[in-house]
């Protein structure tokens, strides 16, 4: 094996959010791939994305993109519904030479799960109304009538740290009981909200089944690596923790999610 390709290979893989949503992402990746390097960026000081106009958005995911290649990223994972939705294609033009995977909600496999034909998706405003996000519906999900819900403020909500009881008074507004009698598969299609599952779980009860895409993404990632014959076999992988916003308040909302420690530093973008 060349040298270039070896550096190639033990590269980190990149990810990006608005915030601490694409750590959902991050996680699920690391323990399909636990050999492997990251650098995640959350976009702090432009969240949330979910209210933000398109060009801005693009705008800003160009410079983490951008951030994250100087760090010699191997891979860009868009560990953001929104900012997917909203550019997807552009990113990769921009950036030809990298592979950039996106995450998307995965309303196929609420289709293959599902005995009602009735499903719900929660996501950002900006998803739920994005052409995208109807496309994907459209395509998939033809035969079922789906519940396509934009929450404002509740990744807001979750950067903040709020309580589990703030949590889910914000979900029961969006949440129309009657019907959650027939829906029977909620798809969380925004990267904040595998955080709150067990909120969303106690309030809909045992019977509809939430799903995310974590797993999807972890196995696109690996399948992806193994193409392009990236995959690391480092024994001493290491993380790295950027935001552009208040690094020492980010740190301490992040731990708390994965009741684990872990240490932003402060990027100026
Ligand atoms: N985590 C992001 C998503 O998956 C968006 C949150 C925000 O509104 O910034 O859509």
């Amino acid at each position: 094996m060349g040298d270039r390709q070896h550096d190639r290979q033990h590269a980190p893989i990149g990810f990006l959010d608005s915030g601490l949503g694409g750590l959902t992402i991050w996680d699920e990746v690391r323990s399909q791939l636990p050999s492997e390097s990251t650098i995640y960026i959350g976009d702090h000081e432009y969240q949330p994305y979910g209210k933000r106009r398109a060009p801005e958005i693009r705008r800003r995911v160009k410079r983490l993109i951008g951030f994250l290649l100087q760090k010699k990223v191997k891979m860009v994972v868009i560990a953001c519904n929104t900012a997917t939705v909203t550019g997807i294609d552009l990113y990769r033009r921009w950036y030809p030479r990298v592979p950039i995977i996106g995450v998307v909600p995965v309303v196929k496999t609420a289709v293959s799960l599902t005995k009602t034909k009735h499903i719900a998706v929660l996501s950002t405003p900006n998803t739920a109304g994005s052409t995208y996000q109807k496309r994907l519906i459209t395509m998939y999900a033809g035969d079922c009538t789906v519940e396509n819900i934009g929450i404002p403020d509740l990744a807001t909500s979750i950067e903040r740290g709020d309580t589990n009881k703030a949590i889910e008074k914000i979900v029961r507004k969006y949440l129309d009981p009657v019907v959650l009698h027939t829906v029977d598969v909620i798809v969380l299609g925004c990267t904040h909200y595998p955080f709150i599952r067990p909120v969303i779980a106690r309030l809909v009860g045992e019977k509809i089944r939430i799903i995310d895409s974590g797993a999807a993404v972890g196995r696109h990632v690996t399948r992806v690596l193994d193409q392009e014959q990236l995959r690391s076999v480092s024994h001493a992988p290491y993380t790295e923790f950027y935001t552009t916003g208040d690094a020492a308040q980010v740190s301490r909302v992040a731990s708390g999610l994965l009741a684990r420690a872990l240490s932003f530093t402060y990027a100026r973008l």
